[in-house]
């Protein structure tokens, strides 16, 4: 386990598109587990592999709903919308109000591969858009209708 290095907005590597993953051994489960450590330590809401420059289909979530693995992700139906705030800890010491779909329903692999299918809903379903998009190499700055600088 190791806390990694978060690339930052600048870097080139966070607007190329990740490549599916194919691998579920341990290589995959190392990053994944650095990735939570990085997340824990960061302490963020969401970190895709983009962000410690591995450009793999993966991402990790820890919301109030607990804490969640993506690989292979892929939303497969949206309702309604939600306005809000958003922060990325690719993009440090900014926040933007961001609309996104008030409930998605998306279907993955866990990192042995095995699909799942998840409902999200509210601030999980914003954060589970907000990853997904950074396998496209897609910010959150690029949707928000207002960007503020934060405090910290
Ligand atoms: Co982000």
């Amino acid at each position: 386990m190791a806390i990694r290095k978060i690339v930052q907005q600048g870097d080139p590597v966070l607007r190329k598109r990740s490549f599916e993953v194919t691998d579920f051994g341990a290589k995959t489960h190392q990053l994944i587990d650095d990735m939570r450590d990085t997340l824990i330590k960061a302490e963020g809401a969401g970190l895709a592999a983009v962000q410690v420059g591995v450009l793999r289909r993966i991402f990790i979530v820890m919301v109030d709903e607990g804490y969640f693995e993506f690989v292979n992700p892929e939303i497969i139906k949206t309702q309604g919308t939600q306005d809000g705030a958003e922060g990325c800890l690719s993009v440090q010491g900014k926040y933007g109000q961001v609309q996104r779909p008030k409930k998605v329903t998306i279907k993955a692999q866990d990192r042995f591969g095995k699909p799942f299918k998840l409902v999200a809903e509210d601030f999980f379903a914003r954060a589970i858009c907000h990853e997904n998009d950074h396998l496209d190499g897609i910010l959150y700055i690029d949707k928000a209708t207002s960007i503020e600088v934060s405090e910290n």
